[in-house]
């Protein structure tokens, strides 16, 4: 396969309004600190979605933004792919919610269920749509609302996320064209799922009193080995893109992880010998807004300028799964 095969024709976000800070878990009465949850995150404040800010208006408010930097009316897109831990519901997609929204009559729609991987997966099932010829212009959003299915009496979650969305326009690349994907890198290990997981509210264990009781429905996570397998499968999806592309870390101008924790990410620049001047953090004002994080960072660098013609950019994500995986673009 010869890329680049798909580029980046824009990308935009949509951000709920609220920012709850971390000195507003007192009011909660929970048993935390600003002090111990920058320490251990970085993580200052997030965005948290009032109930008319569902995952669709989100995508939708994040989808607009990329469509119109990309000059991309709704009527050419051929396929929406969402990348979402929170659908709206469980049937049907919220992707198809989002196509109706935007009114892109010719698209076909579907979610992809990679946690905080997702949009990095997302991009990657694009190219493939492209390469195959299915499809000439894809919109991938990842859109998240958090808020809905964190523990709020669990500290050692409830701080880490956030809410949000991003989104970016893949374009078919022109035959020769220097600007796309350079490589793409997907793994997956579910041997290791329990260790962050919604153990019920699915089919096998549907919601009942007992679930709503012992709150089983919403993200438990074991932190600290979460933490390991993070930094360990980010360092290795770093060097798998890079040698798919055939670059190494010198040749990257930004490297954009997902952002859980500023310490993860500073490990993970490490190991791909890539200085932390390079690095794109907002994890301080988001959190973890799982596979939207990715997508929101962009945009940002976007519009900021530290992303621009000619910059080749560095992604790479790992989540619930556990899934992981990187991507390198040439914008
Ligand atoms: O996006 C998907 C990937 N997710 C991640 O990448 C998250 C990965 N994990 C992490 O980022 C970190 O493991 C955490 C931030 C979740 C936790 O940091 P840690 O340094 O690994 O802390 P820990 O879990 O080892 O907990 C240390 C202590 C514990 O108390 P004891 O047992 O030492 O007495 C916790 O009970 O901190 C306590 N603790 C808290 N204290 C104040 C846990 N949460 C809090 C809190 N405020 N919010």
């Amino acid at each position: 396969m010869k890329r680049p095969i798909a580029y980046v024709a824009g990308t935009g976000r949509g951000v709920p309004k609220r920012v709850m800070t971390n000195h507003d878990f007192a009011a909660l009465g929970l048993e935390t600190s600003h002090e111990w949850i920058v320490e251990r995150t970085g993580i200052v404040e997030r965005h948290i979605a009032s109930d008319t800010e569902t995952t669709c208006y989100m995508a939708a408010d994040a989808a607009r933004h990329a469509m119109a930097r990309a000059n991309v009316a709704p009527g050419e897109i051929d396929a929406i792919i969402l990348s979402t831990a929170t659908a709206d519901r469980l049937l049907p997609a919220t992707a198809v919610d989002l196509q109706a929204e935007l009114g892109a009559r010719r698209a076909a729609a579907f979610d992809i269920s990679a946690a905080c991987t997702g949009w990095i997966y997302g991009m990657t099932v694009a190219e493939g749509l492209m390469h195959t010829g299915v499809a000439e212009t894809v919109l991938v959003v990842g859109s998240e609302k958090m808020s809905a299915i964190v523990d709020w009496k669990d500290r050692s979650t409830c701080v880490l996320f956030g809410d949000g969305a991003g989104a970016a326009v893949l374009k078919r690349s022109k035959p020769h064209a220097r600007e796309g994907i350079l490589s793409a890198y997907m793994r997956s290990d579910g041997t290791l799922a329990e260790l962050l997981w919604r153990p019920s509210g699915g089919a096998k264990i549907p919601f009942s009193e007992t679930v709503l009781g012992d709150r089983s429905s919403y993200v438990r996570m074991a932190g600290r080995e979460v933490f390991k397998h993070a930094v360990r499968s980010m360092s290795d999806a770093c060097d798998r893109a890079l040698d798919g592309a055939k670059l190494r870390g010198d040749d990257i101008d930004i490297l954009i992880p997902h952002q859980a924790n500023v310490r993860i990410i500073e490990a993970t620049a490490k190991h791909a010998n890539i200085p932390m001047n390079k690095v794109y953090v907002n994890v301080d004002r988001y959190g973890n807004t799982s596979s939207a994080s990715i997508p929101i960072a962009l945009d940002e660098a976007v519009e900021t300028g530290r992303v621009k013609e000619g910059t080749t950019a560095l992604m790479v994500a790992f989540g619930a799964g556990f899934t992981w995986g990187s991507m390198i673009v040439r914008f």
